[in-house]
């Protein structure tokens, strides 16, 4: 019997895949709940702190939304706090620790977020880091369990900068739950050798392999997912938007990659992306490097194989489940 009460939630390394598969399973069971105006509120009058170190749609509403169904309050902290100012990660942990129940941290490095977590006698979510962005992974496979029945099996193919947080995380997901994950990039853009040596371990154990594939039609022959995200991430310069679609631009996912996958693929994306030049940074990018499209095209993004947008409500019901199971 899976019990994750007073756990943290810092990088999927840290579960098994049995406790993976029943976060997905309660967030299913609280997505029906939410469906069906059936209230769920499991933690009244508990209260959450949501630390966001860099922007966001998602994971924010996530939270404060999924607290909100749970009976809790939330306070959002973002500028105007002393984290990382005048205050130190192990002090702030301490202070919140007396007032909350539960603390979201998204920041840069993940040493920070397991800092965080080592001060605090209350559970820790990590909100994305340069490394790792758990909860994300969690509405991913949410996502592709409804779309397919089942997860043990499938050809997740992602496209990109894979040695960022989205690709560390996906690989590992992957190789806890038994999904065949390629990496499709550059050399230069695999994920960390120690972190595949892990994952090819765990990868053994639960039946899937891992491949890493720099020719995107070899890598999506048979795929039933691919996956992408911003060729440069929060916290990256600018400047090094010229290298990144330089080298990238042939892992671009469009019509042509989705058409040489199986028949059944779907697209999908963290988000945000860009896929076409309606943001203003969007148009800043596509007018200073002349480009129409970056990390994917319009045509797939919009087309009826992308499942961006349930993947992106399924957030808040993974989010959800997390804290309503570690709370
Ligand atoms: N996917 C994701 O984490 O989105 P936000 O940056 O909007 O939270
Ligand atoms: N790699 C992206 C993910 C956004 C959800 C970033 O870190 O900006």
């Amino acid at each position: 019997m899976v019990n994750l009460k007073g756990r943290d939630f810092l990088k999927l390394l840290d579960f098994t895949g049995e406790e993976i598969e029943y976060l997905l399973d309660l967030a299913a069971d609280l997505k029906a709940k939410k469906k069906a105006g059936i209230p769920h509120r499991m933690h009244e009058g508990k209260n959450v702190a949501l630390i966001f170190e860099k922007t966001s749609t998602r994971t924010r509403c996530s939270f404060e939304v999924g607290a909100n169904d749970l009976g809790m309050g939330s306070t959002y902290l973002a500028e105007g706090s002393q984290i990382g100012k005048k205050e130190s990660i192990a002090d702030t942990a301490r202070v919140l620790s007396g007032m909350y129940d539960g603390i979201e941290y998204r920041g840069y490095e993940q040493e920070l977020v397991e800092e965080l977590a080592k001060y605090a006698s209350i559970p820790v979510w990590n909100g994305l880091t340069n490394e790792f962005h758990p909860t994300q992974i969690l509405a991913d496979f949410l996502t592709i369990k409804e779309q397919f029945g089942y997860l043990r099996g499938i050809n997740f193919v992602y496209m990109g900068d894979a040695r960022y947080n989205m690709g560390n995380s996906l690989m590992v997901g992957c190789a806890k739950m038994g999904i065949n994950f390629t990496a499709c990039a550059p050399k230069a853009y695999f994920p960390d050798c120690d972190l595949v040596d892990t994952c090819k371990k765990l990868a053994e154990e639960n039946g899937c392999e891992l491949k890493f594939i720099e020719d995107p039609m070899e890598a999506v022959k048979d795929a039933n997912v691919i996956y992408t995200d911003v060729w440069v991430s929060m916290g990256e310069p600018m400047e090094v938007w010229q290298e990144r679609i330089n080298d990238l631009m042939p892992y671009q996912v469009n019509q042509k990659l989705m058409d040489a996958a199986a028949d059944n693929v779907v697209f999908m994306h963290c988000l945000p992306a860009y896929h076409d030049h309606k943001t203003k940074v969007g148009k800043e990018i596509g007018e200073r490097f002349n480009c129409d499209a970056l990390e994917v095209t319009d045509e797939v993004f919009e087309s009826e194989r992308s499942i961006v947008f349930r993947e992106a409500e399924n957030r808040m019901h993974t989010i959800k489940a997390v804290m309503a199971a570690t709370l």
